[in-house]
């Protein structure tokens, strides 16, 4: 009888969901600074694979390090996963990730391989992207505007009010936005077109995409964007319409850094080798993310007007992405621009 009862017992508790640590995969914590749907199909993605509990946070790049720099001295995260390089290059030298050489990074573009070299292997590319301008079509029709295919354009006293960007100090794309007027036109010029934008600008978004799904939504004309959002959403019938400015762009290069001092060191480079995979990367543009993939095996998505076709500048991840410079930018544009009245 005893017998019976304790093998009944034992059935029972075999049954109850184990408590997080005692998955047979460990844990995870990530740091996710691309859309939410790829950070959650990566997350389901991993925990499928290795039966690993991945605790995930989305958050802009800006937010993502200004957390990382918080928690220096007690980490929570592993894995800070994409979003601007910049601020991975950042993180890197402000000594919050560590280095990790993958066995992957043979298999990656040399501007992927690049970021992981200027960072002495402390961060990886795993995507480009350029910036640009995006609008909607209807809306501007509907002012009878003119298409703005170029950074002079978006000045124009006819767009006052109609353009949004995202702010700096919570964005990567917005710094990327500040850091590429400043290479095409010269740090004194650009900030008298900052200034001029500034008029035009309805909103300072504190998501980089956000301008993208506002103006899908028609709640602005214009968004100063990574274009790869502007093509998604148009994939799913949006009505926009994108430029690579005429003047010259800057992009991005999408990174992903091991956090120092997490907990999960050993999942964290499970989940970095997994992520370089082309397999993994070639799954971004089922979620609507349509960035250029940094393994040279997957394909960017078919929409996607080709890099190599726009004007890009020769931008200067390195400098840009300092610590005193980006700090030194961004206090600037917010004393002088953000802080003007409308
Ligand atoms: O697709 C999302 C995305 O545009 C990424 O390409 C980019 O790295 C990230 O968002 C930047 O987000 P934020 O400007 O909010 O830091």
């Amino acid at each position: 009888m005893l017998r019976a009862i304790a093998f009944v017992l034992l059935l029972a508790l075999a049954a109850l969901p184990r408590p997080a640590a005692a998955q047979s995969g460990g844990e995870l914590v990530v740091y996710c600074s691309v859309l939410n749907d790829w950070c959650l199909m990566m997350t389901q993605g991993f925990e499928k694979k290795t039966g690993a509990k991945v605790t995930m946070t989305q958050k802009g790049s800006g937010e993502t390090i200004a957390q990382l720099r918080a928690e220096a001295a007690n980490p929570k995260a592993d894995i800070f996963y994409g979003g601007v390089g910049d601020q991975h290059l950042e993180a890197a030298e402000a000594g919050l990730t560590v280095e990790y050489k993958s066995p992957l990074l043979a298999e990656l573009h040399p501007w992927a391989r690049k970021q992981a070299e200027d960072s002495k292997y402390k961060t990886v590319g795993i995507y480009a992207g350029a910036l640009g301008i995006v609008w909607n079509t209807e809306q501007l029709a509907k002012k009878n505007l003119p298409e703005p295919k170029c950074w002079a354009d978006v000045i124009r006293p006819e767009f006052k009010n109609e353009v949004q960007m995202s702010n700096p100090s919570s964005s990567g794309t917005a710094y990327v936005a500040l850091a590429t007027l400043v290479q095409v036109m010269g740090e004194e010029p650009a900030f008298a077109y900052l200034k001029k934008l500034h008029a035009n600008i309805n909103q300072y978004t504190r998501s980089g995409p956000a301008p993208v799904r506002n103006a899908a939504l028609g709640e602005t004309t214009v968004g100063i964007n990574f274009l790869h959002d502007a093509v998604a959403e148009a994939a799913t019938g949006a009505k926009l319409k994108i430029a690579a400015p005429c003047e010259g762009t800057g992009y991005e290069i999408g990174s992903m850094s091991i956090v120092k001092g997490g907990k999960n060191p050993d999942n964290a480079r499970k989940w970095y080798d997994w992520a370089l995979t082309a397999e993994v990367q070639n799954q971004a543009k089922t979620v609507k993310s349509y960035q250029v993939p940094s393994n040279m095996k997957a394909s960017a998505p078919e929409a996607m007007p080709r890099m190599a076709d726009m004007k890009l500048i020769d931008f200067d991840h390195v400098k840009y992405s300092a610590t005193a410079e980006r700090k030194r930018i961004i206090a600037r544009w917010e004393k002088e621009v953000g802080s003007l009245p409308k």
